[in-house]
């Protein structure tokens, strides 16, 4: 499988990169080819739904996420929603999230946060019908020490997440490949 995971936090201290680079390395413990795109090493312009879209950075962004057979979002926690800068990535590449497969993960402060994944879950689902991951991987401070994950559960739940990404493509990558199924693909496959 081709995997794709985007870190989201502009932060140089981020703990958002801190978990995508974990999950990177679950990914390929599994087997599977994975990228990371961090979104530090990357100028994007803000979404003025229009000129903005000429971007080089937006068509190399777009290319990629159409091209993964599932991509994880991780995300800093702002305001009881995602940060703005994953917004603008997603506004950004807009239907290159068509039906794909997403796993949301994301970097708080405190524990109330812990439902602020869900109205980017939920703007996924219905404008790309995207497949929501039931999965979330939700970190507080206390997760992250010294540049580091130190929070075992934090880890064990990446390592699941990974699984997941894993398993939920190749079932329908095989669904798809299948000549009974030729009528009657589904998400990533159908295109
Ligand atoms: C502007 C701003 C707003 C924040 N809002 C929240 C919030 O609503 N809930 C929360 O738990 N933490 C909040 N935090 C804390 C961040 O989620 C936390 O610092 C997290 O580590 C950010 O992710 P990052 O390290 O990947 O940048 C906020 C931080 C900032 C800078």
């Amino acid at each position: 499988m081709n995997q794709l995971v985007i870190s989201c936090s502009l932060s140089p201290t981020s703990h958002s990169a801190l978990m995508a680079n974990r999950l990177v390395n679950e990914l390929r413990k599994v087997g599977d080819e994975t990228e990371l795109v961090d979104l530090r090493d990357v100028s994007l312009p803000f979404c003025d739904g229009n000129a903005s879209y000429d971007d080089t950075n937006v068509a190399m962004l777009s290319a990629k996420i159409e091209a993964a057979h599932a991509v994880a979002l991780a995300m800093p926690i702002y305001y009881y929603d995602v940060g703005g800068a994953a917004r603008n990535l997603i506004a950004m590449t807009g239907s290159s999230w068509k039906e794909q497969i997403v796993g949301l993960l994301g970097a708080a402060g405190g524990r109330s946060s812990y439902m602020s994944l869900m109205p980017i879950g939920n703007s996924l689902m219905l404008d790309f019908r995207c497949i929501i991951l039931p999965r979330f991987v939700y970190a507080t401070r206390q997760s992250c020490g010294n540049g580091k994950l130190i929070d075992a559960a934090i880890q064990e739940r990446l390592g699941r997440l990974a699984g997941d990404m894993h398993h939920f493509a190749s079932c329908l990558r095989q669904f798809n490949d299948s000549p009974e199924n030729s009528s009657q693909k589904c998400t990533k496959g159908s295109r």
